[in-house]
């Protein structure tokens, strides 16, 4: 067959434009597929950007915290969080005061572990117990734009000008367990009963000594105080408490404090300071028990308590430790309990006390009911805060087991290993 040189041209240009359909055909082909795997491949991200930040940092807040299923659920019919997060995310700035105590590190990690899960964003700052780290951190919080604050202060009485930079901004704002004092920017407070932690820690030491037998039998028990932070609210409730179940048996002297220090200004320590607890417990045995003859070490903290044995363990290593009490429920406290070391703690559930937080700012927020059940205790010296006050519970060897372990706020492995 004869071609001419046109004709084998075009056929070739044919063929040549046929190849570069087909390679045409081909790499659309190859395209859509890629388009499909890259689809493919960004789905599970964006699915978990859409069901808001239940992200990997969050599974380990949730380990931890175990947040209460039950409650998120109820909490995301009353308030869907899909309603704002079709609008835009809000943010909520959380300032703790200190990761020097365990307590704080668990409230900071529960309260935005829940409020991720609602879909919103949060700024999780700690201040080192420094005032004014405190205040830059809230005044930044305000200049990025949070929609409310949770606060947990370290000097309730220092952020009245930070305060009202928030007010003026319509920023919301949650006294966290620490009451903000001398303001009338706090729209709400979430707390325990803390008059009832003194309570309690005053009725373990007049059940355990059975004071009201000592009284028949005229015996006396000598003890020595280590009470909160004078910058701290919640500290002079405790101590009100604990007075009210001891002030008879320090009256009728079944109780003797050598020192002669009761009062609250004489037995408060400075930013809950373990070290200064230390101090203060050395000098007392250096002063008033030489002899290792204090019978209690009534501590509002679990902090002063780890400071109290160090102390007595220095200056008497061969003596009966004395009773030693304690408040948080810390790990180091409950493995001093099993060791005998200390003899009660008070548990917070800090949990719980996350969640009460969440319905604030739920409140708040997107104008859902808050739980309260105090609205009369805590005045703050221009209002009284509408509060909710969790319960605390006694834990001693008797019982972290079943309320620590079995209950699910720590697991063996964490408390002994
Ligand atoms: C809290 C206590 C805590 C103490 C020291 C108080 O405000 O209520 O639970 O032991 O601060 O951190």
């Amino acid at each position: 067959m004869n071609f001419s040189k046109k004709a084998v041209f075009s056929h070739e240009k044919t063929a040549f434009s046929l190849k570069k359909i087909l390679c045409y055909n081909e790499r659309m082909k190859i395209r859509k597929i890629l388009c499909i795997l890259l689809i493919l491949c960004a789905l599970p991200a964006l699915v978990s950007c859409a069901g808001g930040p239940a992200s990997a940092s969050n599974e380990e807040d949730a380990a931890w915290s175990k947040p209460d299923e039950d409650y998120l659920t109820k909490l995301s019919e009353q308030n869907p969080a899909d309603e704002d997060a079709e609008t835009e995310q809000k943010r909520v700035g959380v300032a703790m005061p200190t990761k020097t105590s365990e307590r704080w590190i668990n409230d900071g990690m529960n309260i935005k572990a829940k409020l991720e899960t609602l879909g919103y964003e949060v700024d999780l700052q700690y201040a080192d117990d420094d005032i004014d780290l405190q205040v830059s951190q809230i005044e930044s919080m305000i200049r990025n734009g949070v929609n409310c604050l949770v606060i947990a202060s370290i000097d309730s009485t220092r952020l009245t000008d930070v305060l009202a930079q928030a007010k003026a901004k319509g920023i919301a704002v949650i006294a966290y367990d620490r009451l903000l004092m001398d303001t009338d920017a706090v729209s709400y407070y979430a707390s325990f009963d803390n008059k009832a932690v003194g309570t309690l820690i005053g009725n373990y030491i007049v059940e355990k000594m059975d004071l009201p037998g000592a009284t028949a039998a005229k015996k006396s028990y000598t003890i020595e105080f280590f009470m909160g932070s004078p910058d701290d609210n919640n500290a002079v409730f405790l101590y009100n408490g604990v007075m009210e179940a001891l002030r008879p048996y320090l009256d009728n002297g079944a109780l003797i404090c050598r020192s002669g220090r009761t009062k609250f200004e004489e037995t408060c320590i400075l930013r809950w300071s373990e070290f200064t607890a230390e101090e203060r417990c050395r000098k007392l045995i250096e002063e008033f028990y030489p002899q290792g003859d204090l019978d209690i070490a009534c501590s509002a903290f679990d902090g002063f308590a780890y400071g109290i044995l160090t102390a007595w363990e220095a200056k008497l290593p061969n003596a009966k430790l004395p009773m030693i009490t304690g408040q948080d429920a810390e790990k180091p406290a409950i493995r001093n309990l099993a060791n005998d070391k200390m003899d009660m703690t008070i548990y917070k559930d800090t949990r719980v006390l996350a969640s009460k937080c969440v319905t604030m700012v739920q409140a708040l927020l997107e104008n859902g009911e808050p739980e309260i059940n105090d609205t009369t205790q805590y005045d703050n010296n221009v209002l009284t805060v509408p509060s909710y006050l969790c319960d605390p519970v006694v834990i001693d060897k008797d019982n972290y087991e079943e309320i620590l372990i079995k209950g699910g706020y720590y697991t063996r492995e964490q408390l002994f290993q």
